[in-house]
C-alpha cells in the first residue's frame, strides 16, 4: 500500500503534506517522510514510526518551502528504518521520488546503476528509481520520467521532484491509485481522496500510463509517447469518512473489493515470466534443504489457522509432504514430535499474535526451520522466523480478515507448487496448468464482485436466522470453517462448519425446518457424496444454498439457491468460493445492524494469551 502526497503553489506545502500524510495512514504507516524544495535544493526529512516521529523530528525546524512530497509506508522491500523510509534521492539529492507499489525488476536494475557508481542507500526497490533519474537526465523533467518509466517494471503510483525544476511535479501511476486536486494557485497530489478533501473537491483521477506535469496553476496530462490527455474533472461528494473508505460503507467491504490487486501484488515476482513455473527469490534455502523436509506443521490462530487448514491440502497433494495444521495456542502445550527435517509453517497476519509467536518460538526451541508467512514487514514474526514470505494484501482494518486470507491461501498455494517442483512430485506440464490458473484469478474474482445482488437477496432474507451450518468435503470443508467464521465474527449468528460428511455424526440432530444450510460442492472428486448430503438435510427441510462452480446444471435440481463461482481448477476454488461467504457474512451484519469494521469482543491484533 504506501501513501503519497504531493502538493505546489504559494503557501507551505509542509502542512499539507504532514495532515495529508495523516489521512493516508490506513494506507500504511511504518514509517514517513517529506521532501520540501527549500533554499535552491531539496531538504528530505524521514524516519522510521508513525506520522507523530515525523512530526516531532522536525518539531521546531519544519522544511520552509511551497513545493513538496511526502509518504506513509507501508513497507514491502526492506523492513522498516529511517533510511528505507521515503522519499528516496540519488546519490546528488537532486533527484527525489515517493513511490508506493512495487518494481519488479529492480534487482537487475539496481546492479546495473552500482556498476555504474551509484551509491545505494536503502534496501527498498524505491531508490532505482530516483538514481535512473540521475542516470538519464538530459535538462528535460518530463522527458527523463518517460525514459525512465520504459525500464521500470511492476506496479507504481509515483511522484518525482527535481531540483532543476522547482516549478513542477511530475507523478504517474499503474496498477497503484492517484489522484490530482485542483486548486485556485496551488495544485495537489495523494494516493487517496481523503488526503485533499479538506482542500479542494475538484480532481482528476489518473488512469494507468497518464504522467501529469503539475504546476501551481495547471495540470498537463500526457502518455509515454507525449500524446496529450484531457481529463475530465471529478466532483467528490463523499464526506471524508467515506473518502477513507473509498467511497465504500465499510473497511471490511473496501478490503474485499481490494482482493484482485491483493492477489496481483501478491503474486508479483513469484510467477515466473512465461508462466512456467514459481519462484521465491526471498527463500534462502537450497533446493537440497527443501528436498530434506519430511513433515510440515502448519501454525497459526483464526482466519490464518483456516488458510493453514487449506495449505495442507495442497502441501499434501502437490508436494506429497506430510502436514499436520494446529492452533498456535494448542500447539507449544501437545510436545510435538519436530526435528530439523521438519518445516514448521507460521501464518500470521499482523505477525504479532502472542499464541502465535510463542509457538514460533516453540518450534524454533525444538529444532524445527522455520517459515513466516506474513503481512507486516519487520513484524516480531517476521524477524524471529528463519525465512520469511510475504502476502502483499496492505494494510487490513477491518477486524474480519478478507484480503489477508485469500492472499494467504494463494501463497500456500504457490509455495506447495514451488516445494512439489523442487521434490519433484508435480510435473512440469502440471505446474503450468496451476500458474496458468493463478494468473487469472484476480480477473474472477473481480467477476465474482461485479455480481452480488443475489448475496444481498439471501443476506436480507435469512439474515436473521438464529443459525447456520456450513458444510462441504476436501478442500470446500476448508472454506467452510472460514464462512462459518466470518458469519459469527461480523453478524453474530450462530454459524457451524462440518465436513459434510460427519453430518450423520450429531449434526443432522440440528437440521430442522427452514434453517440455512450453505454448501460447498466444487470439488468433482467428492461431488457425488456432496450431492448425497445435500440430500439428508433437504429431507430435514432445511433450506440449501449451494456454492458451486458455473456450468453444473446438476447443482439447482437439489438444492434452493445456487450461487455460481467461475470456473476454476480444484486447487484454485477455494480462491473463489469463498468470496460469497465473506459476502453473505457482511450483508447478514448489514441487516442486523452490527458494527461490520469493530466486531463486539474481537481484537484485530490479539496480542495476549
Ligand atoms: C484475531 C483476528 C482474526 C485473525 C486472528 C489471527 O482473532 O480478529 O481476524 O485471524 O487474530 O491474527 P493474525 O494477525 O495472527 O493473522
Amino acid at each position: 500500500m504506501c501513501g503519497i502526497v504531493g502538493y505546489i503553489g504559494d503557501k507551505q506545502a509542509a502542512p499539507f503534506l504532514l495532515d495529508g500524510m495523516s489521512k493516508l495512514e490506513y494506507r500504511g504507516y511504518d514509517s514517513a517522510g517529506i521532501a520540501v524544495y527549500e533554499k535552491g535544493k531539496i531538504r528530505v526529512e524521514k524516519c522510521v514510526g508513525r506520522l507523530d516521529s515525523l512530526r516531532q523530528k522536525l518539531a521546531g525546524n519544519v522544511p520552509v518551502g511551497t513545493v513538496g512530497i511526502g509518504h506513509t509506508r507501508w513497507a514491502t522491500h526492506g523492513r522498516p528504518s529511517d533510511r528505507n523510509a521515503h522519499p528516496h534521492t540519488d546519490s546528488s539529492g537532486d533527484f527525489v521520488v515517493v513511490h508506493n507499489g512495487i518494481i519488479e525488476n529492480y534487482l537487475a536494475l539496481k546492479e546495473a546503476l552500482l556498476e555504474k557508481g551509484h551509491v545505494f542507500l536503502s534496501e527498498t526497490d524505491s531508490e532505482v528509481v530516483a538514481h535512473l533519474m540521475e542516470e538519464n537526465y538530459n535538462g528535460n523533467f518530463e522527458e527523463t520520467v518517460k525514459k525512465v518509466l520504459r525500464m521500470i517494471e511492476g506496479s507504481y503510483s509515483l511522484v518525482f521532484m527535481c531540483a532543476a525544476e522547482p516549478d513542477k511535479l511530475i507523478c504517474t501511476k499503474k496498477d497503484n491509485p492517484l489522484v490530482i486536486g485542483l486548486g485556485n494557485g496551488e495544485n495537489f497530489i495523494a494516493s487517496d481522496i481523503p488526503a485533499i478533501i479538506a482542500k479542494t473537491r475538484r480532481t482528476y483521477i489518473m488512469n494507468d500510463g497518464e504522467i501529469a506535469t503539475v504546476t501551481k496553476d495547471a495540470v498537463w496530462v500526457q502518455d509515454i509517447n507525449g500524446t496529450p490527455i484531457s481529463k475530465k474533472v471529478f466532483e467528490v461528494n463523499w464526506n471524508a469518512e467515506a473518502a477513507e473508505k473509498g467511497g465504500f460503507e465499510h473497511f471490511m467491504l473496501k478490503e474485499i473489493y481490494e482482493q484482485p490487486k491483493a492477489m496481483r501484488d501478491t503474486m508479483t515476482g513469484r510467477v515466473a515470466k512465461d508462466g512456467s513455473h514459481i519462484e521465491f527469490p526471498e527463500l534462502n534455502w537450497t533446493s537440497e534443504e527443501f528436498a530434506d523436509i519430511n513433515k510440515i506443521f502448519i501454525v497459526a490462530c483464526g482466519t490464518a489457522y483456516h488458510a493453514g487448514m487449506v495449505g495442507k491440502y495442497y502441501f499434501e497433494q502437490l508436494a506429497r509432504v506430510p502436514v499436520e495444521v494446529d492452533i498456535a495456542s494448542e500447539f507449544s502445550y501437545r510436545s510435538p514430535i519436530i526435528d530439523s527435517n521438519c518445516l514448521t509453517i507460521i501464518i500470521s497476519q499482523s505477525g504479532e499474535t502472542s499464541d502465535t509467536l510463542a509457538a514460533l518460538r516453540e518450534a524454533r526451541r525444538l529444532g524445527s526451520r522455520t517459515l513466516a508467512v506474513t503481512n507486516v514487514v519487520g513484524s516480531s514474526i517476521a524477524r524471529e522466523a528463519d525465512q520469511v514470505v510475504y502476502t502483499y494484501a496492505g494494510p487490513e482494518i477491518a477486524v474480519a480478515s478478507t484480503k489477508a486470507y485469500t492472499t494467504q491461501l494463494l501463497l500456500m498455494l504457490m509455495l506447495s507448487i514451488y516445494v512439489g517442483q523442487i521434490k519433484g512430485t508435480l510435473s512440469a506440464g502440471r505446474a503450468k496448468e496451476l500458474v496458468a490458473g493463478i494468473k487469472v484469478i484476480p480477473e474472477q474474482i473481480h467477476e465474482l464482485l461485479e455480481n452480488v445482488d443475489q448475496l444481498k437477496v439471501f443476506a436480507t432474507k435469512y439474515g436473521n436466522s438464529e443459525d447456520v451450518f456450513y458444510l462441504g468435503r476436501s478442500l470446500d470443508y476448508a472454506v467452510a470453517l472460514e464462512g462459518a467464521l466470518k458469519m459469527k465474527e461480523i453478524s453474530y449468528i450462530h454459524a457451524e462448519a462440518y465436513a459434510a460428511g460427519e453430518l450423520k455424526h450429531g449434526t443432522l440432530a440440528l437440521i430442522v425446518e427452514g434453517v440455512p444450510v450453505i454448501v460447498l460442492a466444487t470439488q468433482e472428486d467428492v461431488y457425488e457424496k456432496t450431492v448425497s448430503n445435500i440430500q439428508e438435510v433437504k429431507a430435514r427441510d432445511a433450506v440449501v444454498i449451494a456454492i458451486a462452480m458455473e456450468g453444473d446444471d446438476r447443482i439447482p435440481k437439489y438444492a434452493d439457491h445456487v450461487i455460481f463461482i467461475p470456473r476454476a481448477e480444484k486447487y484454485l476454488t477455494p480462491l473463489l468460493s469463498v468470496l460469497p461467504l465473506q459476502l453473505l457474512a457482511y450483508y447478514a451484519a448489514l441487516t442486523r445492524g452490527c458494527d461490520v469494521d469493530k466486531p463486539r469482543n474481537l481484537a484485530k491484533s490479539v496480542t495476549v494469551e
